[in-house]
């Protein structure tokens, strides 16, 4: 059971995760949290999905009580704040993990453990006239979840799997919200990006290693050479030529 009181007591923010619904189980919250899309930072937290959807089509396996699945929506961004949004809340995530162990981000934006995943981001908008009318931010994290099927075992694991270490939810969700509010806020009043480049390198599981790239058109070898304030990934190909990638997956050793 997710214990309200203790998330509220944790939740130092003025609007993100304020108003939270609990359900037990759902098809995925980040089609569900749509229908209160006029609420800016308002938090869907489920149980259990039955539909829990990853990047590029893939499932987010998600009946697991002991972890957390939640979305929330941002109703006041302009399309063109997205990738900063996505970098806010993928290095927000990593901030508040990181005083669990030693986590690492993987661009664009899960967080590793041994290569192995603990945590993955859905962002979705709904876009209207041209204007983004809201975006939705699903995030699953593997907290306290014992068992992983078969099938995914050797590519996600938990942070009580690997740490031995019960966590609370209420607190990890509540310190997520304090930290992305932190980092929003400053954005959207001043403009300001927090300095997060040179710290995304330092968090990078893959900086300056020889990493597979898969994109729409192909599958290439690179190294990482870092992001920049949009959140591009910057690659090296083996002639020393750089490029931006906007958009794409790194294939884990295995090809997955
Ligand atoms: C990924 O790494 O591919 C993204 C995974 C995102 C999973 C979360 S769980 C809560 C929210 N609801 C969903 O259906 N997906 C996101």
């Amino acid at each position: 059971m997710f214990d309200v009181s203790k998330y509220k007591e944790n939740l130092k923010t003025e609007i993100f995760g304020r108003k939270i619904v609990i359900l037990d189980t759902v098809g995925s919250t980040n089609d569900d949290v749509s229908a209160f899309y006029e609420y800016n930072g308002l938090v869907l937290l489920a149980n259990r999905q039955l539909n829990g959807r990853g990047r590029m089509g893939r499932t987010w396996h998600s009946d697991d009580i002991d972890n957390l699945y939640f979305s929330f929506i941002i109703n006041n961004l302009k399309l063109t704040d997205i990738t900063s949004v996505a970098l806010f809340v993928s290095f927000s995530l990593y901030d508040v993990l990181k005083k669990f162990g030693s986590f690492k981000i993987k661009w664009p934006n899960d967080i590793v453990i041994s290569k192995r995943k603990v945590a993955g981001i859905l962002i979705e908008t709904k876009v209207l006239d041209n204007k983004l009318l809201y975006a939705v931010v699903g995030i699953g994290v593997n907290v306290n979840s014992k068992n992983f099927p078969e099938e995914i075992s050797n590519l996600a694991t938990s942070i009580f799997s690997v740490y031995k270490n019960e966590i609370s939810k209420e607190e990890l969700l509540a310190n997520f919200f304090n930290t992305f509010e932190f980092y929003l806020l400053t954005y959207l009043k001043s403009n300001i990006k927090i300095n997060i480049v040179e710290r995304w390198r330092q968090a990078s599981e893959n900086i300056n290693k020889i990493i597979k790239i898969k994109t729409a058109e192909k599958v290439e070898e690179v190294i990482e050479r870092g992001i920049d304030e949009d959140g591009a990934l910057i690659v090296e190909n083996m002639a020393g030529n750089r490029k931006k990638l906007y958009y794409g997956d790194i294939l884990n050793v295995n090809g997955c």
